[in-house]
């Protein structure tokens, strides 16, 4: 391995044309895109505009970028091909993937969902109650919005199917330890399924190393377009039933699980995630020939150590701060946390805050999140929720401080 750099953030930025004046700091909502990302979808749309699959050039070049994206993804996060399902949304992919479960289940089974996960990986599978399945909740400690493994440990048993939940909360930004979760999951014979959603931006993904059953994230908050990505271990997509057309084969995967067929263009960007991060790789680490997956986890490292200078300067401020409730862990430490920050002041409306940031030209947000189960466990419904700021490796510094500064004036 090369020597590394710290990230290069001017160079960074450069990469992407939607940074402004504006410090953007809703990215747990959705990142920018890179220059290559808006490329590929550009090529894709000017050359390969057609239906894919037939012989003729502009077709059999555009099936090839298709493949291409696939592959990629594939290697991003060190899976093969076909154990890829690109859809709309991880929404769509976990409720596509919880009929395809269906015949999986028989009456008394038990599916164990958390409320600290966004709806996405909870809502797709309570609706499975109406099978006669018992849903149950790992509930977080509502002090702390923790998910202790000790009360995971009281929930499985013999009849435990399935354990649903998050690698990292988009409202606390605190990463969950999944490779312990799914040891112990696969130890009651269970499966998982991780939401990966908020971990991705910002740490390297490997599903053999964390041997994961379903593992699902959203390519719009990745840097690239607004699409979703679900992981299952080949057997199981050879196992699951298939949602599309009656003849698509049982054994046609990915293909038997996307409905509808991908949308091309936005697949074919996906490659540009993939410039964006060969580009930055090159420029800190040199070429190198190791497979995607180890390059990006140097990649990664390098964006974790950056983030966690950001972290760093806001937890400072927050502990100066005793009006100001942040929401889990008060750490920068890259190992335990994100650099996404739920927070709230007093009983004051959440609102207010996103309010008067705009005129400094700082984009945070206030809200839910659609992670609703666990605003309400925190009982901060009444308040419109919590107040969230989201950092990424393209944030700067300076950017923080503005943040914090702003911040301060309402306070
Ligand atoms: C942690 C987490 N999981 C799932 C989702 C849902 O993703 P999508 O919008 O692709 O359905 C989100 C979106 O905000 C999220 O933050």
């Amino acid at each position: 391995m090369s020597q590394a750099k710290p990230l290069n953030i001017d160079f960074v930025r450069s990469q992407f044309p939607g940074l402004n004046e504006w410090a953007l700091f809703e990215n747990a909502g959705g990142t920018l895109v890179p220059q290559s990302v808006i490329e590929r979808i550009g090529a894709y749309m000017t050359d390969t505009q057609v239906q894919p699959g037939a012989e003729y050039e502009a077709s059999s070049l555009a099936t090839k970028r298709l493949e291409t994206s696939q592959q990629l993804m594939a290697e991003m996060i060190n899976a093969s091909p076909e154990e890829i399902v690109i859809g709309p949304s991880t929404t769509m992919n976990i409720y596509v993937l919880a009929h395809a479960l269906w015949p999986w289940f028989r009456p008394g089974d038990e599916i164990i969902v958390t409320n600290l996960d966004h709806e996405a990986n909870s809502g797709a599978w309570w609706r499975l109650a109406e099978l006669g399945v018992i849903v149950k909740e790992w509930l977080m400690d509502p002090e702390t919005a923790e998910l202790e493994i000790e009360r995971l440990a009281d929930l499985l048993n013999e009849r435990t199917r399935l354990v649903c939940f998050t690698q990292c909360s988009n409202i606390t930004g605190s990463i969950n330890d999944a490779a312990a979760i799914i040891r112990m999951v696969h130890e009651a014979g269970a499966l998982a399924c991780v939401d990966a959603v908020a971990f991705a931006p910002h740490r390297a993904l490997d599903v053999k190393a964390l041997d994961v059953d379903f593992y699902v994230f959203s390519t719009y908050k990745l840097y690239g377009p607004h699409l979703g990505i679900l992981y299952g271990k080949r057997e199981h997509l050879l196992r699951a039933r298939g949602q599309n057309h009656f003849f698509i084969g049982e054994d046609d995967i990915p293909l038997k699980l996307i409905p509808g067929g991908v949308n091309h263009e936005l697949t074919a960007g996906l490659i540009g995630i993939i410039d964006y991060f060969e580009t930055l790789h090159r420029h800190h680490l040199g070429d190198g020939n190791a497979a995607l997956h180890l390059r990006l986890a140097e990649l990664f490292a390098l964006m974790a150590d950056h983030e966690e200078t950001l972290a760093r300067r806001f937890i400072d401020f927050i502990d100066a701060k005793s009006q100001l409730r942040l929401i889990g862990r008060k750490t920068a430490d890259k190992t335990q946390r994100a650099p996404t920050f739920s927070f709230v002041v007093g009983n004051r409306d959440s609102r207010e805050f996103p309010r008067h940031l705009l005129k400094s030209r700082v984009a945070i947000r206030s809200g839910t999140f659609y992670a609703q189960r666990c605003v309400d466990a925190l009982g901060l419904g009444p308040q419109n929720g919590v107040v969230r700021a989201s950092m990424v490796h393209y944030n700067s510094l300076e950017e923080v401080d503005r943040l914090i500064a702003h911040l301060d004036e309402v306070l």
